[in-house]
């Protein structure tokens, strides 16, 4: 299948490349370079042996037509959007006309060349603050940041629009949390400045950018009291679209990629330890707001209608990173 994918130079959307060229899939790329460098081109054009057709582009513009006058689009994975959720506090406004800028202009161009397929980024963080296991048929919660809301509307309008339009396929992938990089340690997770998420800060801790890692809060109900997520490596997260992909959908499907299991930040970071053989100086702090205690995901849905199953372990996903941020300049 001819597949376009725009963020197709970020974290997630590099790894998906890959794999979908693994599975004989063509790619097309567009990426405005916002939160990504031209280089991770060169390195997926050497990983998959094949010229990549890319167009430095924002999503949100008109001018992406082009890429579907140039191309038989006949399924589309749409990255593309900002992701810090603590700079869409500051920034909403940056945010909402980013994440859903680029959803609307890019449907509307999907429903124009017909394109059946479209499968988007959605994250676990549409679920709020209600019981894990999550599973798909619990209703959105309450989002506690603009980020956050901007993947529910998202997938609100990519529900309506499916509703209203026969032929045109949604799948909406709610992410867990990703970490871990491709085995040639050549592209991975790569945050500009001080690093929100976990699994960054660790790995930059290990080699000394960072003094120690703050553990945000020892007193939730979990099984040491740091906050427990469902960890899941990127190339099995990228496996999953190609298998999203794939399955013959008809109007919107909600589909989980998480792994089913919890992991403490405090058991993180010992098997980080352990695995990779460097001490990771912590401290415990306070909670971070907006935070909850575990999210991790039933994967259930995921097993039965995608025959997807995350297959890596917390011990490739900390010696990937490392592997990573080890060989970064
Ligand atoms: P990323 O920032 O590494 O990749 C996003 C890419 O999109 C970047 O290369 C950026 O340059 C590009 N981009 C942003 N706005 C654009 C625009 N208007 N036009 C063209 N290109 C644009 O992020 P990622 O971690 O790969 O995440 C990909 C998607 O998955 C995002 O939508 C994100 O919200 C979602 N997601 C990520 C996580 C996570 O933990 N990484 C979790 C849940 C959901
Ligand atoms: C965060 C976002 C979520 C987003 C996801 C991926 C918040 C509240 N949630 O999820 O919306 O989809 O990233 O981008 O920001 N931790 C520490 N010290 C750190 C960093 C994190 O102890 O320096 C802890 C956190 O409290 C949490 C766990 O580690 O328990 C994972 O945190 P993080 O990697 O930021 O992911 P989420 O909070 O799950």
């Amino acid at each position: 299948m001819k597949v376009l994918v725009t963020g197709g130079l970020g974290y997630i959307g590099s790894h998906t490349v890959i794999e979908l060229i693994k599975n004989n899939h063509e790619v097309v790329i567009i990426d405005n370079l916002s939160n990504s460098e031209l280089s991770v081109l060169s390195v997926l054009e050497k990983l998959t042996n094949k010229k990549l057709p890319f167009y430095k582009m924002d999503v949100k513009d008109e001018e992406i037509k082009k890429v579907f006058e140039e191309h038989k689009i006949e399924g589309i994975i749409h990255f593309a959007g900002y992701k810090a959720v603590g700079e869409s506090v500051s920034e909403p406004l940056m945010y909402y006309q980013n994440n859903i800028g680029t959803t609307l202009n890019l449907v509307k161009l999907a429903l124009k060349y017909k394109v059946p397929k479209f499968i988007f980024s959605s994250s676990a963080t549409v679920y709020g603050d209600q019981q894990s296991p999550f599973d798909e048929t619990m209703p959105r919660g309450n989002t506690t940041n603009p980020y956050g809301e901007t993947k529910k509307i998202n997938e609100r309008i990519l529900e309506d629009v499916a509703y209203a339009n026969k032929g045109f396929n949604v799948v909406l992938l709610r992410y867990f949390n990703p970490i871990g990089a491709h085995k040639s340690g050549l592209i991975g997770e790569k945050p500009v400045g001080i690093p929100n998420n976990l699994m960054p800060y660790i790995t930059q801790t290990a080699k000394g950018i960072r003094e120690k890692l703050y553990v945000f809060g020892n007193d939730y109900n979990t099984i040491d009291g740091t906050g427990v997520r469902d960890y899941i490596h990127v190339v099995d997260l990228a496996k999953g679209h190609v298998k999203a992909l794939e399955y013959n959908n008809k109007g919107v499907d909600i589909i989980n990629l998480g792994t089913g299991r919890g992991t403490s930040v405090l058991e993180l970071v010992t098997s980080f330890e352990e695995v990779n053989k460097i001490k990771i100086p912590y401290e415990i702090t306070n909670r971070r707001p907006g935070d909850i205690d575990e999210c991790y995901a039933s994967i259930d849905k995921a097993r039965k209608v995608l025959k997807f199953e995350a297959k890596l372990t917390i011990e490739d996903m900390v010696r990937d990173a490392w592997n990573f941020e080890k060989n970064l300049k």
